[in-house]
């Protein structure tokens, strides 16, 4: 009985026949695709990490909706800080909120629990977790104690020494205290920084993946170093679980390290 999941991050989509940063992320998305089907079709689930629209418009969230039915597996689905809420649940339904009124949800299956946390917060690029979401989650891992414990949010909780630090996620204490309350924390991934990293913070395990968008290079402890854009990889994250043993995987389903030239308008 293993668990098995892939978790697809920063999607990035915009309307039909537009680019972001140069990029054609629906074409990407559709490459992801591919690779769940000839690689992961076995998994139990895909979950899609945040940032799945560029600037949150309807056309990008029916565009997702389209390129996704062709997974073989269910999709769960949380937000990150480019989606627009209510644009998002007006498409996929309202059933896609929890009671905290946040995309939030929880999964059991294969004796684990996996947690997802809708960190986005309307006008902000930094993620928030509200106090009736760190209720609901202190609920939900009270509810587990028997199991071990995935969450999977986009916002990044630790700082990385890098310059996006400064929108991770805003005062994490509550959260890190509420994950603290369960004995068996296996991971706690994030998408948001467009790179992989894994580490340990208060003890618990953090992992980001670098998602379906562009990727980022970074400077150690200098945030205000140029930071450069580049092409690949396209990454998903696929996490097995066994009772004693939680892994995660990175499938690179994009090379690329093709520097992008863009400027902001
Ligand atoms: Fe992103």
């Amino acid at each position: 009985m293993t668990l098995k999941f892939v978790i697809m991050s920063d999607l990035h989509l915009v309307p039909e026949g537009a680019l972001s940063v140069t990029l054609d992320t629906a074409a990407r998305l559709e490459q992801a695709v591919d690779a769940v089907l000839a690689r992961h079709a076995d998994a139990d689930f895909c979950i899609l990490a945040g940032d799945l629209a560029d600037r949150g418009e309807a056309a990008a969230y029916e565009r997702l909706k389209t390129i996704i039915a062709r997974l073989p597996i269910p999709a769960h689905i949380t937000l990150g800080n480019h989606d627009d809420r209510p644009t998002f649940l007006s498409v996929f339904g309202d059933d896609f909120a929890a009671e905290t009124g946040h995309v939030d949800k929880v999964i059991d299956t294969k004796g684990y629990r996996i947690i997802m946390l809708d960190s986005s917060e309307p006008g902000r690029v930094d993620g928030v977790l509200e106090q009736a979401q760190i209720d609901w989650l202190t609920a939900r891992l009270a509810e587990a104690m028997d199991r071990p414990v995935i969450v999977v949010l986009h916002h990044n909780a630790n700082a990385l020494h890098i310059h996006s630090d400064r929108i991770r996620m805003l005062e994490p204490d509550a959260f890190i205290a509420a994950l603290k309350t369960h004995p068996d924390i296996r991971q706690v991934i994030a998408g948001h920084v467009h790179l992989t990293s894994t580490a340990t913070w208060h003890g618990l395990p953090f992992t980001t993946l670098a998602g379906g968008h562009y990727s980022v290079d970074f400077s150690v402890d200098r945030p205000d170093a140029p930071m450069r854009r580049i092409s690949g990889p396209g990454q998903m994250a696929v996490v097995v679980g066994t009772p004693d043993r939680t892994t995660v995987l990175f499938d690179d389903f994009i090379d690329g390290n093709a520097d992008i030239f863009w400027s902001r308008d």
